[in-house]
């Protein structure tokens, strides 16, 4: 393939992961804009293979063939509810990559830079492992994190900012070394204290932050990938790469942002870590505040008979079940009966960015009854039964209530100010930032206990059964 074909290809590819993005913005157009992204990802494969750039092919082939085969083993194998472990997964290989590509660039003894221009070279090389070595190291402890392998509890030690503030300064010196030296031995030698530096401080950020705040370090690792995956660009000089990898770091970029003010948060005191405590431990302030009122399935099929107005909540309990498609079966014989019903999603529930949302349209539920909760918080005091199908944290009063709780100040969805509201779970346990919910004691509260899936069932049974 010649070069000029290339780069009309490269173009081509660059449109269509633009219109990928611009798909993905809206559940509607998701499925095109995951086509688009596809045809995208292929046209860019295939032109960089087939390129001058490759002069022998099999080993990229082989590399191809057997990456490839992984790929399709974890995506047929992975479960829905580890889809968030399987991303940072993949975030941790592309901050490898931008490191491996890094050394092997300055390795690459056949490429003769003089002046600025060696200089700008080398930049790029220890930048692109800077970020790389963050990204791998952060997405590690990460997967580590959301699979339940480490402990959600943040990890705070004494004087944590002054240390990543020593990291950051031995960077900056250690950089500068780098740029000054003229042997290979001695810059590999700096770039390998860059690196450890670097993991180190990849490791000390993700594992500082408390559950609750989570979210935010997923969609800023996923901007990272983005940044280490175009420093790659810059190493080996190919401009599709660059490209996108800025579209993926800025729209993760913006990603965390959406999440810190869906949580109320500040982006930089999140990645300073420290967020998801109390005073440095993950205290709950209450221990049980009274009696629990545990409800029959027969009895909540009652209730919701006798509503006029419905609001499901669905967690991440709700995908671990996989009970959306027994959720919709409910809603469309409520809705039967003239009942009005509505979806309303927090903008954290489950473990990923749009979980919910995949979820139920999954199920086929209809967007026009989903509602985010910004547009559905103010209608739960006019609501007859507020139904939280596996959720916790998102509903937890206390972030609100108590100014000391490792949760203050995250918007959560007020199902308590519903006439009655119904907590579907399989027992007391906490939620992922592993904190006591007080909604559960309150006086308007019920608890369903056991599997979401079965107990839906259950309740679609004796709802059919009247
Ligand atoms: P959680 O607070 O984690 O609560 C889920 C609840 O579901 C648990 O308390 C669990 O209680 C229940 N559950 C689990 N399996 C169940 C089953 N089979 N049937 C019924 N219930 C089941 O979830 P949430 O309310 O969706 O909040 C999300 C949390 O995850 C937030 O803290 C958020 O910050 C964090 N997080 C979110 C993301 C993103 S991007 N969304 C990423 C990482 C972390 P039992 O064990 O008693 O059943």
């Amino acid at each position: 393939m010649s070069e000029g074909l290339v780069t009309v290809s490269y173009i081509a590819a660059t449109i269509l992961f633009i219109l990928s993005l611009g798909g993905l913005s809206n559940p509607e157009t998701a499925r095109r804009g995951n086509f688009y992204g596809m045809a995208a990802m292929a046209l860019a494969i295939l032109a960089t293979v087939l390129g001058p750039q490759v002069e022998t092919l099999w080993p990229v082939v082989t590399a191809m063939a057997i990456g490839g085969s992984i790929g399709l083993y974890a995506a047929f194998k992975v479960q829905m509810t580890e889809m968030p472990e399987l991303v940072a997964l993949m975030h941790s290989l592309v901050g490898l990559a931008a490191v491996l590509i890094g050394f092997a660039t300055y390795a690459d003894n056949s490429v003769h830079l003089a002046g600025i221009e060696k200089t700008i070279h080398e930049i790029e090389i220890y930048v692109g492992i800077l970020i790389g070595a963050i990204t791998f190291s952060g997405s590690v402890i990460a997967f580590g994190k959301l699979s339940g392998r480490i402990g959600g509890k943040p990890w705070l030690l004494p004087g944590r900012h002054l240390l990543n503030l020593v990291g950051l300064i031995a960077v900056i010196v250690v950089g500068k070394l780098f740029l000054n030296v003229d042997s290979g031995v001695s810059g590999a030698f700096f770039l390998l204290i860059m690196t450890g530096v670097a993991l180190a401080f990849g490791i000390h950020m993700v594992m500082a932050i408390g559950g609750a705040d989570m979210p935010v370090v997923v969609s800023m690792l996923n901007s990272y990938s983005g940044w280490a995956a175009s420093a790659t660009g810059f190493m080996l000089g190919n401009d599709l790469l660059i490209v996108i990898g800025a579209l993926v770091g800025s729209s993760g970029a913006i990603l965390s942002y959406i999440m810190c003010r869906a949580m109320n948060r500040h982006f930089f005191a999140v990645i300073a870590g420290g967020f998801g405590t109390a005073g440095g431990t993950t205290v709950s302030s209450a221990g049980p505040q009274g009696e629990v009122q545990a409800i029959t399935a027969e009895e909540t099929a009652e209730l919701l008979r006798g509503a006029s107005k419905v609001i499901l909540v669905p967690g991440y309990g709700m995908a671990v079940a996989q009970a959306q498609h027994t959720v919709f079966e409910i809603t469309k014989l409520l809705r039967e009966r003239n009942i009005d019903v509505h979806f309303a999603i927090h903008p954290v529930a489950g473990r990923m960015p749009g979980h919910m949302n995949v979820l139920l349209a999954e199920a086929k539920v209809p967007y026009d009854i989903v509602a985010e909760m910004d547009e559905i918080n103010h209608d739960f005091p006019q609501t007859d039964v507020a139904m939280v199908i596996g959720a916790n944290d998102i509903v937890n009063p206390a972030a609100q209530d108590d100014p000391g709780s490792p949760i203050a100040g995250m918007p959560v969805l007020e199902v308590w100010k519903a006439r009655i509201s119904i907590v579907m779970k399989r027992s007391m346990a906490s939620g992922y930032a592993g904190v006591d919910n007080p909604l559960f004691y309150k006086e308007n509260n019920r608890m369903l206990f056991g599997d979401a899936k079965q107990m839906l069932e259950a309740v679609l049974t004796a709802l059919r059964a009247n």
